[in-house]
């Protein structure tokens, strides 16, 4: 195991009617004036818009609203949302949905007191010292933004999808999750989501990292759990227990409890910013696409045993001694298996995009730079290679 610091501050507020609370959490982590942030409408017709500005209310707290967030959230709305917490002089982010409006508040947060243009930061990985207060109220498990340390987002001037740098100060003061607000996702939604949270792990989980036991079995009790509740929330859409379980895998799927002390990988995340930035898909699908195309492809140049591991462990498999890679082949299909069966596409095709749009992607990703990926490198090549066996 290698060393590491872990430092993940967020408060969490968690289970039926907690969203009561967000006005004294305001509070208690300094907001005065705030920028109530949302996407576009899903919280006005499922009550949680009323139920979030009431407990403002109750609480005395000014706010001014910036809705309007899209999926793969865009450059220009962040941009609005500094001036307006500029010229207001807001001095909190409460953002009211899931990844794309809690990453649109990150940047709002980091760029309000940045001279520059907010684009700079995450073009350069940089975190300014003065950043805004952001706290969440969670509608759709999926990002893990709510624990993060980071936000991604999507420049409408040049197409690029990409991530800021990574700071504990990026990390939501707090975070109510009541399971309750996810009964009204979709199930394409749902299921994007929890696709989404098995990636978080599976980047982490896919390591050269010797002697990492502990991590590795909170990364498969994360893994068992969302594959035996998925079935149940997409049956049942109103079951608490699953949704809850569900809610809060993917916290902890990605705020690093499951990563520390580990090299971790994250290729598959890097490519799918490509198909997201170019094609508008949502990322937990795309990720659906990537995921075992890039799986196949590092089996082939890396050892089986992690693959093995992960079928054994996590997909319940038998482990054939004399032919590890027919075992770490069935654990990839069992992924894959998986995925179809909660409704998630499993090629390129299924998200419109073909053979030739493939170059544009990898050149699209140029300026981010090659090689990426902490299991197994990949280069431009290499990147080619995922993206047709994905097809
Ligand atoms: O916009 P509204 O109307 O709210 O509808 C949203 C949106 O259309 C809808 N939705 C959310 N909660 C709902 C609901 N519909 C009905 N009932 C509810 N309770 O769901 C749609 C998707 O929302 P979005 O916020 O885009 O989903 P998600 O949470 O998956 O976020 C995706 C974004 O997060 C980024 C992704 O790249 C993507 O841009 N990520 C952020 C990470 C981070 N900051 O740590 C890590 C992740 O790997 C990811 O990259
Ligand atoms: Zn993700």
């Amino acid at each position: 195991m290698d060393n590491f610091t872990f430092c993940a501050p967020t408060y969490f507020a968690f289970g039926k009617g907690q969203e009561a609370e967000t006005g004294r959490l305001v509070k208690r982590f300094g907001g005065t004036r705030v920028l109530l942030h949302y996407g576009g409408g899903s919280i006005k017709s499922n009550g949680v818009y009323d139920a979030v500005t009431a407990a403002l209310r109750d609480e005395g707290i000014e706010y001014m609203e910036l809705g309007g967030v899209k999926p793969n959230p865009r450059s220009g709305l962040i941009r609005e949302g500094i001036e307006l917490c500029r010229r207001e002089k807001l001095d909190f982010i409460l953002a009211v949905g899931g990844g794309s409006v809690i990453d649109s508040a990150k940047a709002i947060a980091m760029g309000v007191h940045y001279d520059g243009d907010f684009w700079e930061l995450i073009k350069d990985r940089k975190i300014p010292e003065n950043i805004l207060p952001v706290g969440v109220v969670l509608t759709i498990p999926a990002s893990g933004s709510e624990g993060s340390s980071n936000c991604v987002i999507t420049s409408e001037e040049d197409g690029k999808k990409w991530g800021s740098g990574k700071a504990d100060s990026l990390r939501p003061k707090f975070a109510v999750m009541n399971p309750c607000f996810t009964f009204s996702l979709p199930p394409y939604q749902t299921a994007c989501g929890i696709t989404d949270m098995m990636a978080h792990i599976l980047e982490r989980y896919f390591t050269n990292t010797p002697d990492v036991e502990v991590t590795d079995r909170i990364c498969e009790a994360l893994l068992k759990t969302l594959i035996e509740e998925a079935p149940k929330v997409l049956k049942d859409p109103e079951d608490y227990g699953a949704r809850a379980n569900i809610m809060w895998c993917g916290m902890l799927a990605h705020n690093n409890i499951a990563g520390v002390g580990r090299v971790q990988d994250w290729a598959s995340h890097q490519i799918e910013h490509e198909l997201s930035a170019r094609f508008d898909v949502a990322h937990g699908a795309g990720l659906a696409v990537i995921l075992p195309a890039w799986m196949e492809y590092a089996l082939e140049h890396s050892s089986p045993q992690r693959f093995v591991q992960f079928a054994v462990r996590v997909c319940g498999l038998e482990q054939d001694f004399a032919h590890p890679e027919r075992t770490a082949r069935l654990g990839i299909a069992c992924f894959r298996n998986f995925a179809a069966s909660i409704g998630m596409p499993t090629t390129l095709g299924e998200l419109g995009i073909q053979d030739s749009d493939i170059p544009a992607m990898i050149d699209n990703r140029r300026d981010r730079g090659f090689p990426f990926g902490g299991f197994v490198e990949i280069d431009e090549k290499a990147m080619e290679e995922i993206l047709r066996l994905a097809l």
